[in-house]
Parts: structure tokens; sequence; C-alpha cells
């Protein structure tokens, strides 16, 4: 079995990175990463390869959540190193077989210079196609979340999104979300704002388990 142990010649990218800018062919046409994410929030994330079954099924749940991501705020964008005619016949099966319409683009990332920049492909696991990586990107082009699954298990999608709320409500309240948190459940205050200041800022009030473990009601509901 032969192994990858040479110096990596792509850096991975880590929390805080920028997101490297590409330009791309997609199944909407031509464009530019950072232009086209404009303020938005952005994810960008990759598959195996088109007409394989677990990618059809993530696509077609991405698709399923496309008012989600757009309420949010969030440009969706998937990739593979196939080109886009492939692509747009792939969409086909996927809006048949999926019940859905893909509205977002799959960038045709053929040379995998995409797939280079964000280290999506994993030499151990396949020399030829990218592992799904999957990057929550910020409206300041900041990488806020990276995850990376193995080919063979799907994403979930609805963690995507919790983890989206998570970002924003720490964006916009200075709040955290504690373990398994979902919509609507308390959270928490983080350890920067002091007791005096968040009693000021949450005037839902608080609850103080502990001076560093303290909760509040979610601020936007
Ligand atoms: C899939 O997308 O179904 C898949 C791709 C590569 C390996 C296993 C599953």
């Amino acid at each position: 079995m032969r192994y990858h142990y040479k110096k990596q010649k792509y850096m991975s990218l880590r929390l805080g990175d920028i997101a490297p800018d590409f330009k791309a062919k997609t199944s909407i046409g031509d464009l530019s990463f950072h232009e086209y994410l404009g303020d938005s929030w952005g994810i960008l994330f990759s598959h195996p390869a088109d007409f394989t079954p677990v990618c059809t099924t993530e696509l077609g749940r991405t698709a399923a959540l496309q008012e989600e991501f757009a309420k949010r705020n969030v440009k969706v964008l998937a990739l593979s190193v196939d080109g886009v005619e492939s692509h747009q016949k792939w969409i086909t099966d996927i809006n048949e077989t999926q019940d859905v319409t893909v509205g977002f683009p799959i960038i045709a990332d053929e040379d995998k210079s995409i797939a280079h920049a964000y280290d999506m492909i994993h030499p151990n696991a396949s020399e030829t196609f990218t592992v799904r990586s999957l990057f929550i990107i910020g409206p300041d082009k900041k990488i806020k979340l990276s995850i990376t699954y193995p080919a063979s298990t799907g994403r979930n999608f609805v963690e995507v999104l919790r983890v989206i709320d998570s970002l924003q409500l720490t964006a916009n309240y200075s709040v955290a979300t504690p373990a398994n948190w979902v919509e609507g459940e308390d959270v928490i205050v983080v350890p920067a704002v002091k007791t005096e200041d968040a009693l000021v800022k949450f005037p839902k009030g608080l609850n103080i388990v502990k001076p560093y473990l303290r909760y509040t009601p979610q601020p936007n509901k």
C-alpha cells in the first residue's frame, strides 16, 4: 500500500483565515467567489463526484433547505471536479429523484485548483476525488467553521443550519450556544462580557449557575 508522507504542498485552512478567492465555471455560469458572496454568509462544500448516490441526496437536502439558507442570508455553493455539462445533467437527476429544484451553483473544478486551495483532496482517502469538506464563511470572508466527512457519510444539513444560527447569534449578540442547543433554547453569555454589563445587555435576565456559566434567553426570540 502506498501512503503519502511527503511534505504537504497545500496548507490546510484554519478558522479565522480568509477563504481563498477564486474564479470558477459553475452550473449557473462563471463567477468570482468573493464578489458572488457580497455581504452574505457563504457555504462552500465539496462532493467526491457527480452521479453518486450519497452526493445526490446531499444536494437534494440542501436544495430542500434553500429558503432556510436564504432567510439567514447564506449563499450556498457546491463543488466537484466534474465539468459543467455533467453538473447540468446531474442536476436534472437530482431535481427528479429528490423532488427539488437545485437553485445554487455547482462549481466545475476540473483542474482541481479550488479543491487544492481548500485542501479538499486527501490523498490517503482518494488521490482523485474530493472528500466531503464544508466551510462556513462569514460576511468578512473569514472561515467560521470547517468540517470533513468521508465519502461514505452524508452530512446533516439541519446541523449546518444550527451552526449558522449559533454563529449569527455570536456575531450579533455576544452569546455562545451550549451543547446540543437548538433554536429557542437559552444561550450562554460569553466570558468576555462582565456580569454587570450582561445584566444591562440582556434585559430578559440571567441565570447565573456559576460565575463562568451564565445563561440568558435567546436574545432574538
Ligand atoms: C457517494 O456520493 O455516494 C459516494 C461517493 C464515493 C464513495 C462512496 C459514496
